[in-house]
């Protein structure tokens, strides 16, 4: 019988949890699935809409172990909105990567979540990003697809890097190898969202990934202090507020490591996923190409969002059930959740449910916007989504302004994941005639001139070469 790991299991390998050094070296790849069984697993569910469909028909709450998959749109809002009763459960594990202090996301709430979600809104406001961000988004979006040539791997060289760049150049964050940030990140997101049966590995890679990213974010608060100048970015924003004595350093500590590992995996989970639905539908490429034909940022972001739709970051979030609930009071799928279940509110089944959405299989980028929980619902709804729609706004301009952009032929086409995030798709498209590669060399001579020669005398000389310089040098 299948058990999730809330909580019995995240006490049990907290408690005999070794220490860093004894961890094996870092690699993402063990987070790789394996076998014919994650395959076909993975073809099945690549795209599970059929069957939260044949669930909200015959069978809207799913139960199996000590897990409860809630599929029914109502159910779902309602189990969102009563987080006295279901409880976010990444808090013990978000506390101990940051070495004592909680997020706001383990948090329910009360008097300590509305006081850190306070600190982080004041030192990530949103109101800031279209003007903070999206320069930087831009800019390194361009960049990257500048140099992309056909059989560029959109995710990997693109998806991957522009958040991290994000983090660098925005939070602050003073980073040596973007891959590898990105990959730490990668680590903790799994552990806290995408490690129900409390899996060894996803541990181990996430208690490294955790104390290499708290050495950036040490790193980076001792640079802050350095240059001492005024610094207006959210990292020197939060040391602002630990030296008034509002933060502590674990404070600090768990929110960069929530906001870093809130930004960087979801990013490129929500960009890879919204790419995947970009070119495998027509309709939403229709809406994608015509949005920057137009060069409509608000259109290019409702097709986005409507295309996230349809491929979220996840079935639903996690949640579990603190004491006795009933849900779905007065209709006939009526149940008591007993205390200690893990409920899954499945919010992609939600956002297909046609009791609460119109025409929910048709692509529409006119929806209302109480149609998307892409984001979440209820009081943990995202804070990033601003940073998120902007840097995935911004990648998949830069993207899909090559022209006749394309998934490159074969397996490289297709989305690889490493665990539940995206790794690579590789892309093809026309190279523009000016980026052409033709063969060329340079060679740089030195040679000794003595002083009584003008200079124009030698100009002259090096003139007589030629440009190109085809003829014998003598
Ligand atoms: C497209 C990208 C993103 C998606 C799809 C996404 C999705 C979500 C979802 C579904 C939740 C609710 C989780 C739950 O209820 O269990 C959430 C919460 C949160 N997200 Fe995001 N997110 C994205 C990007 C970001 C970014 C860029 C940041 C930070 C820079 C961020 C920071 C957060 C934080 C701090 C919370 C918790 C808020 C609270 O507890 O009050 N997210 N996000």
């Amino acid at each position: 019988m299948i058990k999730l790991k809330y909580f019995a299991a995240v006490r049990a390998a907290q408690k005999s949890q070794r220490p860093v050094a004894e961890m094996p070296p870092f690699d993402i790849d063990r987070l790789r699935a394996k076998g014919l069984a994650s395959r076909i697993a993975g073809f099945l569910f690549n795209d599970p809409r059929w069957l939260l469909a044949l669930l909200r028909r015959f069978w809207p709450n799913l139960a199996f172990g000590n897990f409860l998959l809630v599929t029914k749109g109502v159910d779902v809002r309602d189990i969102l909105e009563r987080g006295d009763e279901f409880e976010t459960p990444y808090g013990p594990e978000m506390a101990e990567l940051a070495r004592g202090s909680n997020f706001i996301l383990g948090m329910q709430d009360g008097a300590a979540y509305r006081q850190m979600k306070s600190a982080v809104l004041s030192a990530f406001p949103p109101a800031e990003v279209e003007a903070a961000v999206r320069p930087i988004a831009e800019r390194h979006s361009r960049d990257v697809m500048t140099r992309a040539s056909p059989g560029f791997d959109a995710i990997g060289g693109l998806m991957k890097i522009v958040p991290v760049r994000i983090c660098r150049d925005y939070f602050g964050l003073e980073i040596d190898d973007e891959t590898e940030f990105a990959d730490w990140s990668i680590a903790l997101s799994a552990l806290f969202f995408s490690d129900p049966t409390a899996s060894p590995t996803t541990r181990q890679l996430a208690i490294v990934g955790g104390d290499r990213l708290i050495k950036v974010i040490d790193r980076s608060i001792a640079a802050i202090r350095e240059r001492g100048g005024k610094d207006e970015r959210p990292l020197a924003r939060l040391v602002a507020l630990m030296d008034q004595g509002r933060l502590s350093q674990p404070d600090i500590h768990s929110i960069m490591l929530g906001m870093i590992a809130g930004f960087v995996p979801t990013n490129v989970l929500a960009g890879g996923n919204c790419l995947d639905v970009i070119l495998s539908r027509s309709d939403a490429r229709q809406a994608v190409d015509a949005a920057i034909a137009a060069g409509d940022t608000g259109k290019l972001d409702r097709a986005i969002l409507e295309a996230m739709r349809f491929k979220p970051i996840w079935v639903g979030p996690w949640r579990y059930t603190a004491r006795d609930a009933v849900i779905g009071q007065g209709t006939r799928r009526e149940r008591l959740v007993k205390a200690g279940t893990v409920v899954m509110p499945a919010t992609l089944s939600a956002m297909f449910d046609p009791e609460i959405v119109q025409r929910p299989n048709e692509f529409d980028t006119s929806r209302p916007y109480r149609d998307y929980m892409v984001f979440g619902h209820g009081i943990h709804l995202c804070i990033g989504a601003e940073i998120a729609r902007i840097q995935i706004g911004e990648c998949v301009r830069a993207l899909f302004s090559k022209p006749k952009l394309r998934r490159a032929r074969g397996r490289a086409g297709k989305m690889v994941n490493v665990g539940a995030y995206p790794a690579s798709l590789k892309v093809d498209f026309e190279r523009s005639p000016l980026c052409r590669t033709v063969d060329q060399s340079m060679v740089t001579v030195v040679c000794p001139i003595r002083r009584a020669v003008p200079l124009d005398a030698v100009r002259d000389k090096v003139g007589a070469l030629g440009n190109p310089a085809i003829d014998e040098v003598g």
